[in-house]
């Protein structure tokens, strides 16, 4: 087991997956060199593997470091660096296979045993990283592989650069998007630029042979396309082993589920509500470099828990307020419960992990601050006596993620600045500084990665977003009465 104090920094991670990669690739021979037939396996302590050794070592040590220097330290984060980890040790696994396939059919399928390495399919664990925890990790999934090739397979500079070439076809084409049609195309670009430096190979070698450079081509496209699919099929099965959820499944959940059809049917108020703060929030993300698609998605699941009483939230009432006969007490608690209540539909859904911590986390331990007001008012009034506040919080936690933090202030931004009405532009700008300074006050993102720059950052956004939303358009001419002449022109 890895201890708490390691696994906070991820470096309990690595320090387990070392010995591991160094099994994987170094500690036993290669299939077809056995000295009593071609299936042997034997452990070879030897100076290569020594060298091998070191230079693993090394590469974890860098990969470590730049970790830790470029990457923000927090609870999601060490969860995607422990990910990461295992698609290193994926990697290993997927470069020694086809590293000992190449020697064991050495000549067989038209590569000679030093050109085996190009059947590895270069896209699959970059992609992988790409898709499920951004490209920062598909870049380090790209280098690692590179570097585990080198000290494999010693290779010429011609297959360093295919490799490399390969590998970040990945990471280019999959930054901004990684829907199902652009892993495709991606697999099949990292196909065409190993090709490329096979063909580049046979010119200089002055081979030239058309039909094994039509096959050559052929077998690195097919490793490429191949892998692409390989991925999409196993994706729901690595999301579900690593506990990450791909921007492939998020696009999903958001334009397909049947709880979003129900808040839309059975609760007008709560989905409009819903649909601002899922933009607002993925704005926001996209201002600090957080999931904007997580934020945005996750958002449109954050107040399911409606769907049990729609009829009791503001945004749902129109005409009288079921909450005029009812005691404040009794209103805070139907209000609170929306929180409990979604959380225990997004079990019986199945919704994924990142989800039920924002329903749960998205109004922190904050007051109900109206129905508290309520009952002081009342208590005051003679009418009740003993007023306890936590019977007028939300029970948390408060938000723990970036993710989970945008959406809280996007929740409470979207809510208060909707109950202003016809407000100038300037008293929403001040009414939107004052619930986040106040927020942060209170120490409801204290354990939330969130800086100080970045809920600046959070709040630029928000404002913008508000401003286009209070701009008014010129308002239409009046329209005057047309005779059935002027009328008869109109389509
Ligand atoms: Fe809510
Ligand atoms: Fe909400």
């Amino acid at each position: 087991m890895v201890k708490p104090e390691l696994r906070a920094t991820g470096l309990g991670y690595l320090l387990l997956a070392l010995p591991v990669a160094a099994v994987i690739l170094f500690f036993f021979e290669p299939l077809g060199k056995g000295s009593a037939g071609a299936t042997q396996w034997r452990v070879l302590p030897g100076v290569e593997q020594v060298e091998g050794i070191f230079g693993l070592v090394t590469g974890f040590v860098l990969f470590y470091a730049f970790q830790r220097r470029f990457w923000p330290r927090s609870e999601g984060e060490t969860r995607a660096l422990r990910s990461a980890v295992y698609l290193v040790l994926l990697e290993a696994l997927i470069l020694r296979l086809t590293h000992d396939v190449g020697v064991y059919f050495q000549g067989e399928w038209g590569f000679p045993r030093e050109e085996g390495w190009l059947r590895s399919p270069w896209f699959f664990a970059p992609a992988l990283a790409v898709v499920l925890l951004g490209w920062r990790y598909g870049v380090l999934l790209s280098l690692s592989g590179v570097w585990m090739f080198v000290l494999l397979a010693r290779p010429g500079l011609l297959s360093l650069v295919a490799a490399v070439l390969g590998s970040m076809a990945a990471v280019l084409w999959l930054r901004r998007s990684t829907t199902r049609s652009r892993v495709l195309r991606a697999g099949l670009w990292s196909g065409a630029l190993v090709s490329s430096c096979i063909l580049l190979g046979e010119l200089l070698s002055g081979s030239g042979d058309p039909t094994r450079c039509v096959r050559l081509v052929g077998i690195a496209l097919g490793v490429g396309f191949g892998s692409g699919i390989l991925l999409l099929a196993f994706l729901p099965f690595v999301e579900w082993a690593l506990g990450e959820l791909s921007d492939v499944s998020l696009t999903e959940y958001g334009t397909d589920h049947r709880l979003l059809d129900e808040l839309r049917e059975r609760a007008p108020g709560t989905w409009n509500h819903t649909l601002n703060v899922a933009d607002l929030a993925r704005q926001a993300a996209g201002a600090i470099g957080a999931r904007a698609l997580l934020c945005h998605t996750a958002a449109l699941f954050h107040d399911i828990g409606k769907l049990h009483r729609p009829e009791v939230f503001a945004e749902n009432i129109d005409g009288a307020s079921p909450h005029d006969e009812m005691e404040p007490g009794e209103s805070a608690r139907l209000i609170i419960e929306h929180v409990t209540q979604g959380l225990e539909l997004a079990r019986k859904h199945r919704l994924p992990r990142p989800f039920r911590s924002i329903i749960v986390e998205h109004h922190g331990c904050s007051l109900v601050r109206f129905f508290y007001a309520k009952a002081v008012k009342l208590a005051a009034e003679g009418e009740h006596t003993t007023i306890a506040e936590e019977d007028f919080r939300y029970p948390g936690p408060p938000p723990s993620s970036k993710e989970s933090g945008i959406i809280s202030l996007a929740d409470a931004v979207e809510a208060a600045t909707r109950s202003m009405g016809d407000s100038s532009p300037g008293e929403i700008r001040e009414v939107v500084r004052h619930l986040i300074a106040e927020r942060v006050a209170e120490g409801e993102y204290a354990s939330c990665p969130l800086t100080l720059a970045e809920l600046g950052q959070i709040e630029a956004s928000f404002q913008a977003w508000l401003a286009a939303r209070c701009h008014k358009r010129p308002a239409y001419p009046q329209a005057e009465p047309v005779s059935s002449a002027q009328g008869a022109g109109v389509g």
